[in-house]
């Protein structure tokens, strides 16, 4: 059986005192939850804040990107060891929004991997079509390559910990949701890759999240296909109330 794991990606949103006060609404909600892996992913400036307030709960707390340099003259970047000595143990990489805005490849989500498994981080890898590559029938191919130049080089060993996420890009902040069946179908594609690459063992256990659109009214079914192992959740989880239905699907 794989634990569900339930990731809020807060992208750019809250401050430290937001982050505080959602921390004091959402903890008595879910308190004493242990169905589920719960993790928040603030922004980096946040993450202080969140580590303190989830402090004593079983929250983890994650980054929403990471360098894959250790240290040095990279202005603007946070190196997995600087997550981790702020408390955090989950990192998001590739999310859809780094590669549409930030130039993020499929070369340098593999450089991240490598660095946040190497560093003891769970990496939470985003994978994912765009509208026009569904439509051109291309999801399978556009999947299968982000997981083989993702998995690039990592042993299945080394790979232990990682997570991935399903977020068709089209079906993000949108409001339109893939179907469950979508959802289980990609997922499966992607634990064959997974299996292609570290084994029929590592893929079994895989965890495959789904994210895009994810609200507290589609949860549940979502929830129920085997393949689906989590979620990831961006507009739905900045509010206590409604993160706490989806963790209780
Ligand atoms: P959404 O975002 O739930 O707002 O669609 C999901 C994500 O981008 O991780």
């Amino acid at each position: 059986m794989r634990k569900k794991l339930i990731a809020a990606n807060w992208k750019m949103y809250k401050n430290p005192e937001q982050t505080r006060e959602f921390f004091a609404a959402f903890l008595p909600l879910v308190a004493g939850h242990t169905r589920d892996e719960i993790v928040v992913c603030p922004p980096f400036v946040d993450l202080y804040a969140a580590v303190e307030a989830a402090k004593g709960s079983s929250i983890a707390i994650g980054g929403q990107d990471v360098y894959w340099k250790e240290e040095g003259a990279f202005t603007g970047e946070i190196s997995s060891s600087m997550l981790l000595a702020a408390g955090a143990t989950h990192v998001i990489i590739g999310h859809s929004e780094r590669r549409q805005y930030f130039a993020e490849t499929d070369d340098t989500v593999n450089l991240k991997l490598k660095a946040a498994l190497e560093a003891g981080l769970t990496p939470i890898v985003c994978v994912g079509e765009v509208l026009e590559e569904r439509e051109a029938n291309l999801t399978e191919d556009v999947l299968r390559r982000q997981c083989l130049r993702a998995f690039h080089a990592i042993s299945g060993k080394k790979a232990a910990k990682l997570v991935i996420a399903y977020e068709p890009v089209w079906a993000i902040g949108t409001g339109k949701t893939a179907t469950p069946q979508m959802a289980a179908d990609a997922h499966e594609l992607i634990r064959s890759e997974a299996a292609k690459a570290f084994g029929d063992e590592f893929a079994a256990q895989l965890r495959i999240l789904y994210g895009g659109s994810v609200k507290p009214e589609n949860a549940k079914a979502l929830m129920a296909e085997e393949q689906i192992d989590g979620a990831l959740v961006g507009g739905a989880s900045l509010d206590a109330k409604s993160f706490t239905a989806i963790v209780q699907y």
